[in-house]
């Protein structure tokens, strides 16, 4: 029987933004698999001299974690680190990893996720927008529907976009989400908007429009997109 696996959320950009707790699951795994990105935000705590290290691609990752759950004794532990917070825009590998090492073998520790960032910088409360991630390989189709009628209805949005560099149909970044609305009749040049780029990651970048202002610009897979229509209201107005 294997032992048990971590699944933990770090970064979304910075080593900074990494919880004590996670460090010490870090520390005590035999076995780390990771993307190269997430990897790189906990190289500092790695030890190769007793810790197999493995760096997963999307085409590599499936044999690499049924060879690891293989190898792995009762008292040995594997940790995968995801980019921010596993339980968002995360479940398509963890629903595999659920499924190699059987769900009460997997301990789930949460992070800091790039949208309580980018909420943070544009002081969007989470509470008052919708959240939706096109960053999925699924079917996109009902959450475009969920975006129209989140800003129909006021809400603010805070959203990741969809890089597929390899088909520029499958695509739904900024520029897209911008003709998306304007062709549904939104009036986007009157939408206000954020887009931040790299959070955390030391080379910060934010962009601060109108969503009209998107269409011709290009911004980075590593971004987060704003649509800001908070009504702010105190305690003192109830
Ligand atoms: C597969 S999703 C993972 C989301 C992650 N679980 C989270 O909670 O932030 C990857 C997408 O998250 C967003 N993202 C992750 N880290 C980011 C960062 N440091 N700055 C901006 N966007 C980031 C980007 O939109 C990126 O394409």
């Amino acid at each position: 029987m294997a032992g048990k696996l971590f699944v933990v959320g770090v970064g979304p950009g910075s080593s900074e933004y990494l919880t004590d707790i996670v460090k010490y699951k870090i520390t005590k795994s035999r076995y780390i698999a990771g993307y190269s990105y997430t990897l790189s935000i906990i190289r500092h705590l790695l030890d190769p001299t007793w810790q197999r290290i493995s760096e997963v691609t999307m085409d590599s990752q499936d044999d690499i974690y049924k060879n690891i759950f293989d190898r792995m004794e009762t008292n040995e532990y594997c940790t995968v680190p995801f980019t921010g917070d596993v339980n968002f825009s995360e479940s398509e590998v963890i629903d595999r990893l659920l499924e190699i090492f059987g769900k009460d073998n997997v301990e789930m520790i949460p992070g800091i996720s790039s949208i309580q960032v980018a909420a943070s910088r544009s002081k969007v409360p989470l509470d008052k927008a919708a959240i939706i991630t096109f960053h999925i390989t699924e079917d996109i189709e009902r959450r475009k529907e969920e975006l129209l009628n989140a800003i129909r209805n006021k809400r603010s949005v805070i959203l990741l976009p969809r890089p597929w560099p390899k088909n520029r149909e499958r695509q739904f970044m900024e520029s897209d989400i911008a003709l998306f609305l304007r062709n549904n009749m939104l009036q986007t040049d009157d939408l206000d908007v954020w887009v931040f780029e790299f959070l955390t990651k030391g080379n910060e970048r934010t962009f601060r429009g109108k969503v009209s202002e998107l269409e011709e610009r290009q911004f980075d897979a590593l971004s987060v997109m704003v649509i800001d229509q908070v009504k702010r209201r105190t305690y003192l107005e109830f």
